[in-house]
């Protein structure tokens, strides 16, 4: 039997009307623009969906995935690239997209890397964010919700793998 239970912490409707307005502002930011909306697989995904759709613009996309180095190596904040972007990011207007931002580490490794591809302009918008945690400094764009010091699932974000499914940001708690 499981030993926790998930809780609502923000729920569905909530989520989509945040979801609705910070594409509303990435329209107004970038009017006359096209966006390349970049999706960091698997999390990402969920909201760069519901995300890309109330982007009023041509938008374009694409998806990596990253994965990070154990060990010692973490402090450090490599990542591994799993799979890499497809297309050229060079004079492009890059949002990328992310499910959360926790210690920053992913993040930080990653804007380093993509601004060495000299794109025309380099955002980020994360869904959540766990501002207690951070342990790199990252500029984020655009923010769903901050959130306290919690493991959430849902909405693309998974515990052992399960639960990203769920349309709402469950909190999971140990019994
Ligand atoms: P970082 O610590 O900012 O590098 O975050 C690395 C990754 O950890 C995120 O992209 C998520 O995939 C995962 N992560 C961090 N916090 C949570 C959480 O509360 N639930 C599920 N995954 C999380
Ligand atoms: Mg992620």
């Amino acid at each position: 039997m499981a030993d926790y239970h998930i809780e609502v912490m923000i729920p569905e409707d909530e989520v989509d009307r945040r979801i609705k307005e910070i594409g509303e502002q990435i329209t107004k930011d970038y009017a006359g623009k096209q966006v390349h909306l970049i999706c960091v697989l698997k999390g990402g995904s969920f909201f760069l969906c519901e995300l890309a759709k109330r982007i009023n613009l041509d938008v374009s996309l694409d998806f990596m995935s990253v994965s990070s180095y154990g060990g010692d190596t973490k402090s450090s904040g490599v990542v591994k690239i799993v799979k890499d972007l497809d297309e050229s990011i060079k004079d492009k207007e890059v949002l990328i997209v992310e499910d959360i931002v926790d210690s920053g580490r992913t993040l930080s490794y990653l804007l380093s890397m993509m601004k060495d591809r000299k794109p025309a302009s380099l955002k980020l918008c994360t869904l959540l964010d766990k501002p207690s945690r951070r342990v790199m400094d990252v500029k984020v764009d655009y923010t769903g919700f901050e959130i306290p010091d919690e493991f959430v699932v849902g909405y693309g974000l998974d515990y052992d793998q399960k639960y990203r499914n769920l349309p709402y940001i469950g909190v999971v708690k140990f019994d």
